[in-house]
């Protein structure tokens, strides 16, 4: 009874560190080590997981002076056909109980485990499907061989903690392809504005030129006018630093960087992607209003991802407005405050509005109706609201346009 409460707790345990550790493996090995090594009475356990080529080294845990000594005298990869590997493929719990007892097999991996300081072992193969995915081996570093009880205690451990640990794995795989999917779209969708991009850095750069070559005047002047020179060098510093930013704001959309919750200022972050897209509105003879509420509730987001929401959004509604022929070219852009609820972000245009044949596909991956359009933009908008908590959905307007809106809960 007791043992099979342990084993309840070593599972829990496990599980625990799986929900508070969503994007690391690490802590969710050390725990499935923290357990096993509990459960058996081990001084020592090792992690080894599968790959191509054998299997890896990923966590030791226990007896810090055997924890070092694993780290430094077992081979990170133990390679297929090595005497580990021969071992797991058994698919059976191995257990040596006196490994100086031991006769014949004396080879070099028997001399690195008994001059590393384990005296009793103990291999247990994690499966899948009666596939070998990774081994957890046990020492001790007195003779005190494993009873019955503990190895098949263990052995049903080690099963759960498999299951445990591959959905984890598979999520992980999957947030990955998300994200990876997630950075190609805003590198395409900044790829799509690269023009107005360059003209964006361009202005400041020409400006700055300005002032230096005004600067230069007044110095020349006899006697220099040191006053406006100052005020020539300000507006030097002043547009520099504008350049920078739009440098800056073009980097963190570029970059790959692991999502992350932080406080964000969403007028602020609204703002900056307007101003990116701003000569794209201007090439297009699109006006762009923004009604963005003073009070808003405090709200925890990846602030990229949200920008490449507002980006894709901005970008839609500007090509749905490049083939209008009569009538005004208008983007509209709001914030609104819905109260406990959170804030709900419009953006709205003049184009054609949305037919009813691709209102039920919008967010369809792949679908588009542009000669160029991937498709992807929508659905990896809805995918990255969602993620946040919110909701994404988009109405046809009247007259005409169309209407995208979503929302993000309160922190
Ligand atoms: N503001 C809009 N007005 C009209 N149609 C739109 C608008 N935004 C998106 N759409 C439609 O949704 C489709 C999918 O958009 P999206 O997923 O961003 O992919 P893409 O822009 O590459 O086509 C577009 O091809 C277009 O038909
Ligand atoms: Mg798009």
């Amino acid at each position: 009874m007791t043992d099979l409460i342990e084993q309840q707790t070593a599972i829990s345990e496990v599980l625990r560190a799986i929900a508070s550790s969503p994007h690391d493996l690490q802590p969710i090995f050390d725990a499935i080590l923290d357990s096993a090594t509990r459960l058996c009475r081990a001084d020592a356990g090792s992690l080894r997981l599968s790959e191509q080529s054998g299997l890896r080294l990923v966590a030791v845990r226990g007896d810090p002076f055997l924890v070092s000594q694993v780290w430094s005298s077992f081979p990170v990869l133990a390679e297929k056909g090595s005497l580990l590997s021969r071992v797991a493929t058994s698919r059976l719990p191995t257990h040596i109980p006196d490994l100086t007892a031991l006769e014949g097999d004396r080879d070099d991996l028997w001399i690195t485990v008994v001059n590393a300081g384990f005296r009793t072992g103990l291999v247990v193969p994690l499966l899948k499907d009666n596939e070998i995915v990774g081994t957890i081996t046990l020492g001790r570093k007195q003779v005190q061989p494993f009873t019955d009880k503990q190895i098949s205690l263990f052995s049903d451990f080690a099963a759960q903690a498999t299951i445990a640990l591959e959905s984890t794995r598979r999520e992980r795989q999957y947030r990955e392809m998300q994200s990876e999917l997630a950075h190609a779209n805003r590198v395409a969708t900044m790829g799509q504005l690269t023009a107005s991009i360059a003209h964006e850095t361009k202005q400041p750069i020409t400006a700055a030129r300005t002032y230096a070559a005004a600067a230069l005047r007044f110095l020349d002047k006899n006697p220099s006018d040191v006053v406006e020179v100052r005020e020539a060098l300000t507006c030097i510093v002043n547009e520099t630093d504008r350049a920078r930013d739009v440098v800056d704001r073009i980097g963190s959309l570029i970059k790959k960087a692991p999502p992350r919750k932080e406080v964000v200022d969403l007028s602020a972050a609204i703002l900056e992607v307007t101003a990116l897209t701003r000569s794209e509105a201007v090439k297009t003879g699109v006006t762009v209003g923004t009604q963005l509420a003073s009070e808003l509730p405090r709200i925890r987001c990846d602030r990229v991802q949200l920008q490449q929401v507002m980006l894709n959004l901005i970008v839609n509604a500007i090509q749905s407005m490049s083939g209008v022929e009569d009538g005004s070219r208008e983007l509209q852009i709001s914030t609104v405050n819905i109260g406990p609820e959170g804030v709900r972000v419009e953006v709205q245009d003049t184009g054609p509005g949305l037919s009813p044949e691709s209102l039920p596909r919008l967010f369809e991956p792949f679908y588009t109706t542009k000669p160029e359009g991937m498709g992807m933009g929508l659905s990896i908008c809805r995918s990255i609201i969602e993620a946040h908590g919110g909701r994404l959905r988009a109405t046809g307007c009247e007259p005409r346009g169309a209407l995208f809106e979503f929302t993000i809960p309160a922190a």
